[in-house]
Order: C-alpha cells, then sequence, then structure tokens
C-alpha cells in the first residue's frame, strides 16, 4: 500500500468521524428513486455521503464485475449487487476502515453475498488488472490527491470495453488557491474538485474514450451564469476502448515509432484518445525524429484508416523539411460533437 499523503490523512479522519456519527455529509437525500432504494432498512438508503446516482448512469447488467470507488458505507454496493444478480460480483474499496466496518456490518445485515469491501487507496487500488466490467464511483474522486493515478488505476483495473460511471463534484475553472489548500474544504468534498476539462483531460490521457462530463440537474442550466471556480454535481461517463487489446500489428507500430523518436509518454495514447473522441487537436503533437519518418507515417495511416469510416475529422502529418520534426494534427471537416459543452 502506498504511503497516506496529508490529504488522505486528513480526508480519512473526517470519513472516520462521520461513519462514528452516521451522519450524512455533502448530498442531498434525494439521489435515488423510491423503487431503487425499495426494501432496504431506513439506516442502510439515508446514510448517503454521495452527490449524485452512478447506478442508474451505469445501466448494469446481470453477471457484471463491479467496482465501486470510496464505498463509504456501502449503499451503492449494495444497489449494484442486486442490479448485477447471483452470477455478478461487486468490490467497494475504502480507505477509512471504520467506512469498511459499517459496511461490512450492512452488508451482514442485509446478507447480501455477491459483495466484498476492501481496504486501499483509489491510487493504488487493490485489483487486478483487466478485471472489472463497470466502475462506479460517488462523490469520491474528487477527494484525491492524485487524480491522474486515479485515472490509471481505473484504467489498469477495467476490462477491455469497460465503462466508467461516476457521480463527482467537478468546476468551470480552476478554485482559488486559498480554498484548493484548505483541509476542511477538501473533506466537504469543495477543495479537490477538478476543472471540467482537466478531468475530461486527465481521463484522456490514462487512455480512456467516448468521455462525456454532464453537469447534474440544476447546475446544467445555470453554469453558463456562474462565476469561475465554482463546484458543482456532474455525472462522468468514458470507456476503456475494446480495442485496448490491440492487434499484435499496432503495438509493432506504436513501439517502432517509440523507439525512433522522443516522444512524450502518453502523448501517442492521448492523441488516439482525441481522435476516437472526434476531438479536433487544437496545436496537434510535435514529435522530433530522430531515426527516418517510416515508422510516425504507418502509425498516422494506422489512425487515418482507422477513423476513415465514420468521423469528420481529417488528419494531417507535417513534416519538417530537415526530417527531424514533424507535428500531427487533426481538424474537423463538418461539426465535431463535442464532448462537453462546459468552458
Ligand atoms: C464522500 S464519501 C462517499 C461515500 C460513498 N461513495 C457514498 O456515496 O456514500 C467519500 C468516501 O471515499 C473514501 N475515500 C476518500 N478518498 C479516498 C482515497 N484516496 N482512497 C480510498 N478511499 C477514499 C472515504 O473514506 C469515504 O468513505
Amino acid at each position: 500500500m502506498q504511503s497516506p499523503t496529508s490529504v488522505h490523512t486528513a480526508v480519512r479522519e473526517h470519513y472516520a468521524e462521520l461513519a462514528r456519527s452516521s451522519s450524512s455529509c455533502c448530498g442531498d437525500n434525494n439521489l435515488y428513486t423510491d423503487q431503487l432504494l425499495k426494501d432496504l432498512p431506513s439506516e442502510v438508503s439515508s446514510f448517503s455521503l454521495g452527490c449524485g446516482d452512478p447506478i442508474t448512469l451505469a445501466s448494469l447488467k446481470p453477471g457484471e464485475t463491479v467496482l465501486d470507488l470510496g464505498s463509504g458505507g456501502g449503499l451503492d454496493c449494495f444497489l449494484a449487487a442486486r442490479q448485477v444478480g447471483a452470477e455478478g460480483h461487486v468490490i467497494g474499496v475504502d480507505m477509512t476502515p471504520e467506512m469498511l466496518a459499517k459496511a461490512r456490518g450492512n452488508a451482514a445485515r442485509l446478507n447480501v453475498t455477491n459483495v466484498e469491501f476492501r481496504e486501499g487507496y483509489l491510487e493504488a487500488l487493490p485489483i487486478e488488472d483487466a478485471s472489472i466490467d463497470v466502475v462506479i464511483s460517488n462523490c469520491v474522486i474528487n477527494l484525491s490527491p492524485d487524480k491522474p493515478q486515479v485515472f490509471r488505476e481505473v484504467f489498469r483495473a477495467l476490462k477491455p470495453g469497460g465503462r466508467v460511471a461516476v457521480s463527482d463534484i467537478v468546476t468551470n475553472g480552476q478554485l482559488p488557491p486559498a480554498v484548493q489548500t484548505n483541509m476542511e474544504a477538501w473533506g466537504a468534498c469543495v477543495a479537490g474538485a477538478l476543472d471540467v476539462q482537466d478531468y475530461v483531460r486527465g481521463l484522456r490521457e490514462a487512455g480512456f474514450v467516448d468521455v462525456h462530463v454532464q453537469p447534474k440537474g440544476a447546475a446544467d442550466q445555470m453554469l453558463a451564469g456562474l462565476p469561475i471556480g465554482v463546484p458543482f454535481s456532474a455525472t462522468i461517463t468514458a470507456h476503456k476502448s475494446a480495442g485496448s487489446e490491440r492487434t499484435s500489428k499496432e503495438v509493432d507500430l506504436e513501439s517502432a515509432a517509440l523507439d525512433r523518436i522522443e516522444l512524450p509518454s502518453g502523448k501517442l495514447e492521448g492523441l488516439l484518445g482525441h481522435v476516437a473522441d472526434l476531438q479536433p487537436l487544437d496545436n496537434g503533437y510535435d514529435f522530433r525524429v530522430t531515426g527516418d519518418l517510416t515508422e510516425i507515417r504507418s502509425v498516422v495511416d494506422a489512425i487515418r484508416a482507422q477513423i476513415s469510416c465514420c468521423s469528420p475529422l481529417q488528419v494531417n502529418l507535417v513534416e519538417a523539411p530537415d526530417g527531424a520534426h514533424v507535428r500531427i494534427t487533426a481538424e474537423a471537416t463538418a461539426p465535431v460533437i463535442a464532448v462537453s459543452d462546459i468552458q
């Protein structure tokens, strides 16, 4: 297990106290439909520290394996367990022992057999590679001091073709620095909230495609009028492409290109993610070539072939006359569907 940061320690103390006192915090009590909560004892259904309903968002299917990041008292795990049924499995991960004790007590009380709770950090998930169909989370990722690492861990844990359905707090621009460093505001799901553009970028850089952020409820209508840096609740969905199991040809092309060029790590993944999501790249990516250009041309051709049937994007490769430098750009040839309309 990784060593805790000061944020982990402050957040853990905050949630340990809430588990001991059984008080709900940063959400309203009407997050779920009555139908979803049906037949749950009120002590279980009312202990929600979330800010949305990732269960409905996830459209879970019988037999699926679900991972809940920051499972708290376990409510989302129990709701997920009903939907995936006896053939499915739900794993809740949380770093706060008091929350895990509460969740395990609730599981025993409900007599559910397809749910387990594991102690661990979102930044170092106690989960095998490529073992999860759906990752859900409710108002937790904002609490992590290292969100890019969380996104990488989620990507690692998901099977190819797996999906993310998260409810979280985000902002429409950077929070003021005084808020960002306030530990009480971290615990209250405010200070750690990511700017929505950084959220989308972080997921893409981890390898996700089809990334969508949707402000929840009234935030959707009010967003344009909100001052910069205001936190609000949103739903976030993303996919790990089934093609994440790359063909050996693609892997060869990529590693050949990586051998020959100075490529900042993750850039090619990022490029592929943008293209798959139909997002134009403003400035393109620069590649400094130390060998010949054959491999990088092949990678660009592979990308063009991948998107040729359905994309309004045109991918360009601009080669510098000295043969030592290339730039890849993608431009829209027709209106592009925005990942998120939030600016
Ligand atoms: C706001 S509560 C949400 C709990 C639950 N998802 C719900 O909707 O009721 C945040 C939970 O995430 C856990 N948590 C926060 N940061 C974490 C991290 N970096 N790693 C693991 N768990 C974390 C806390 O212990 C707490 O139980």
